[in-house]
């Protein structure tokens, strides 16, 4: 393994973030994690669209993954007559999965993706629509697997000159469970640890909804990666003791000039990182970079329901007459952020200059190869 034309696949007894069936999509619900291992199966697009906004999945590029068998299972439903009914059934199938979440570009990508299999299968048979449209989802999937085995390897040759093992900060969850398997930040430690690099991973808990505690700490557990979690007001304490060597983190979205909307809590991680001279480090696939907003004060942050702030796990912890407020998502300047580790090569400043170049060379790879955009 290692070398960039190789694919990755799924090890024997490792826990799916999804399983395809082709009738059915089974999602492990992320919300029962780590007590429970149990999963939702969805039948329908309605089904996905709700398992989405309720977090039942949750991560960039899992959420684009899990819309694009949306799609494909509201072909399956689809027992009308008629391909312009089929079509008009798919599109508003499309657009509900779109207002499922609105920061995570993967989202939008892959249901572009969709789209434009729709769009171009217009003179097939509708069995042979539903065909194309279910082999575009399991691509994506597949590719998603590969791109973040590649983000790990280019993620890991960053810390080659680091004579010691490393101590790593994460925050929220952007690991096998926010991907199709082995994850983007969670990919480039899990590379680290194989070659024994690994010292210690520092997890934040995240709140509201404890990702890290709950997700990122599970997958370390199973793995043996050997890891701590601390409550979100500790990093700065670890920072200044010299407990963390740097911060590695995953995006929903990152804007032309390389401002990166991350799990609520990134940016004050940021603030901190470049207090201590900490390098910080976000690891995402192409297609979370949207090239077509300038700056991250463009980017949507999804405002999510009271209750993630007024409840742990279930427990009231404020009572209803106590206001709240809970952003699920904040920017994180690019000024703050070292490098940003995708499956293409690791993108370093001037961001703007060279998120272009890399965009524009996995284009022209792309097309050169055949092979669809990314
Ligand atoms: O609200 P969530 O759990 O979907 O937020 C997830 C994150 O912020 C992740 O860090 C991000 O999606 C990257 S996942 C590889």
């Amino acid at each position: 393994m290692g070398n960039g034309n190789i694919n990755y696949c799924h090890e024997e007894n490792e826990v799916r973030t999804l399983i395809w069936d082709r009738a059915s999509l089974k999602l492990i619900d992320q919300r029962k994690l780590p007590f429970k291992e149990e999963y939702v199966v969805c039948n329908t697009c309605r089904e996905v669209a709700d398992a989405i906004s309720d977090m039942v999945v949750r991560g960039a590029p899992a959420i684009g993954v899990t819309a694009g068998y949306g799609v494909a299972l509201a072909s399956l439903e689809f027992n009308g007559d008629g391909r312009d009914k089929f079509i008009s059934y798919i599109k508003d199938s499309i657009k509900v999965l779109s207002k499922t979440r609105p920061t995570a570009v993967n989202l939008f990508w892959a249901l572009g993706r969709m789209e434009k299999v729709l769009d171009c299968s217009k003179n097939l048979k509708l069995d042979e629509i539903k065909i194309n449209l279910a082999k575009e989802a399991e691509k994506i999937e597949r590719q998603d697997l590969n791109i973040n085995f590649k983000i790990g390897e280019n993620g890991k040759k960053i810390f080659d000159r680091y004579k010691n093992k490393i101590k790593i900060l994460t925050h929220c969850n952007a690991g096998a469970l926010a991907t199709s398997g082995y994850g983007t930040a969670i990919g480039v430690i899990r590379s680290l640890d194989r070659e024994g690099k690994i010292e210690k991973v520092i997890v934040d808990e995240t709140r509201p909804c404890l990702q890290g505690a709950r997700l990122t700490s599970w997958e370390l557990y199973k793995e043996k990666i050997p890891f701590h979690i601390i409550t979100d007001n500790m990093a700065g304490y670890f920072m200044s003791k010299g407990e963390i060597d740097t911060v590695i983190v995953g995006a929903d979205r990152v804007s032309l000039n390389g401002d990166t909307a991350n799990k609520i809590g990134t940016l004050g991680l940021s603030i901190m990182a470049k207090y201590y001279s900490i390098p910080f480090y976000i690891a995402a696939p192409i297609s979370t970079i949207d090239t077509s907003i300038e700056s991250g004060k463009y980017i949507p942050i999804e405002q999510r329901g009271e209750n993630e702030v007024r409840e742990v796990m279930g427990t009231k912890i404020i009572p209803e007459y106590m206001p709240v407020k809970n952003p699920a998502f904040d920017v994180t300047p690019c000024g703050n952020i070292t490098a940003i580790i995708t499956e293409k090569g690791v993108i370093e400043p001037p961001f703007k200059e060279n998120i272009k170049k890399i965009v524009t060379s996995a284009d022209n790879t792309d097309k050169e190869t055949g092979a669809d955009k990314r």
